[in-house]
């Protein structure tokens, strides 16, 4: 298993924390995440295919007498304690995982955490959710509340929610339940799910991080929501049991042809499709028909879903060209993030030439890395 492998920066923490004395009661690891397919569909009850990355989030953690609850951030260099106003996002997010717990009435220790990170910030893997459920982790285990994934998982989603993204749990899954060398197959339905083996030999995944940062909490992503959540009204105006898995091209057509809520249940039935075609590709070691999976579920959260932007779509169309990969999408809740491709074994025809091409055009700097299935949130 690789849930020891180095992180440079977790490295340099732990030694400048052994030469202040300060030895820790427990150290977690939480990964941020991808999305092989099932895009915008986690909170209508679709299935969707991320996985767990290497990059990942970590906390290092001592008890202290008294009853403070103190985070330092690495990367941002500053500190926050419980009862303080908070002046920067990433405490936003620790405050509102507190205020979750007191609400249930879970007692918490005193505690230092210092955290730091390898997940890029805003690029659409997740790093918010990797803060929220490695926090929920650290605490589980300092104050042995024993909490189970799903207890822990429901107390993430919540802190998210209360800051204002009505978000699927998609990525708390995932970052919990990742496993080495598989994808999380998770039925946001009921929220079971089924490991699906990736054969790295096969399927090569790589990101690009557009630099377009984006904070769903500001995007348009809640909009979206609502608007499918009322195409579903009326169709159910006509039929009253329909439920988002049950759609067909037939309740499309109830609705009129070309509006905002046509296009938003469109994207949800077809992407419901690609997950089912697209599992079956894997399982037939089928990286062209996968790749043109991705490829199609672009198009659509493009065309219908409109969640991407012009520096995306001009990424999927140059890769659309590149004879080095099989397939890509725009990955996450859009509005910028990163671009997730299926590359052939030597990868891109000229990643250079394209990131010199990105920076002319956007005068933004293109940041490209593999990634692979990894395991979900660890004690080390
Ligand atoms: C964000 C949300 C997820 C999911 C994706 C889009 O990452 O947190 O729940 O909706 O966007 O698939």
């Amino acid at each position: 298993m690789n849930t020891n492998r180095k992180s440079a920066k977790l490295d340099a923490l732990l030694e400048r924390l052994s030469s202040r004395g300060f030895v820790p009661d427990c150290v977690v690891k939480a990964p941020g995440r991808a999305n092989i397919i099932g895009e915008h569909i986690d909170y209508c009850e679709g299935m969707v295919l991320p996985f767990a990355i290497e990059q990942s989030m970590y906390f290092v953690t001592k008890r202290h007498a008294s009853d403070l609850v103190v985070i330092n951030s690495e990367d941002y260099q500053s500190t926050w304690q419980e009862g303080q106003a908070t002046t920067d996002s990433w405490m936003d997010y620790i405050r509102q995982v507190l205020l979750v717990v007191r609400k249930n009435n879970l007692l918490v220790t005193g505690c230092e955490v210092y955290v730091t990170s390898d997940i890029p910030i805003g690029a659409g893997v997740s790093s918010s959710s990797a803060l929220c459920c490695g926090f929920l982790c650290v605490l589980n285990e300092i104050n042995k509340w024993q909490l189970g994934k799903n207890e822990l998982i429901a107390m993430a989603s919540e802190a998210e929610y209360g800051l204002g993204l009505r978000g699927g749990k998609m990525d708390q899954y995932s970052i919990f339940y990742g496993e080495e060398g598989s994808a999380v197959l998770l039925d946001c339905r009921d929220h079971t799910y089924r490991l699906i083996k990736i054969d790295q030999a096969v399927f090569q995944f790589m990101l690009l991080d557009s630099g377009v940062q984006h904070s769903l909490v500001h995007s348009d992503y809640n909009s979206r929501r609502d608007e499918v959540e009322r195409a579903l009204v009326q169709v159910r105006e006509v039929e009253q049991e329909a439920c988002y898995r049950s759609i067909t091209a037939r309740h499309i057509d109830l609705l009129a042809e070309h509006s905002v809520e046509w296009k938003r249940l469109r994207h949800v039935y077809s992407e419901i499709n690609r997950v089912g075609l697209a599992v079956a590709a894997i399982e037939q070691k089928d990286p062209i028909g996968l790749g043109q999976l991705l490829f199609k579920s672009h198009y659509s959260l493009r065309d219908d879903y409109e969640v991407s932007c012009p520096e995306i779509d001009w990424l999927i169309a140059y890769l659309e060209q590149d004879r080095g990969i099989y397939g890509a999408r725009m990955m996450g809740g859009g509005f910028g993030g990163s671009v997730i491709c299926l590359v052939k074994e030597k990868g891109f025809q000229n990643s250079a030439l394209l990131a010199r091409l990105y920076e002319k055009n956007f005068g933004r700097r293109l940041q490209t890395y593999p990634v692979q299935c990894a395991i979900g949130v660890t004690t080390l």
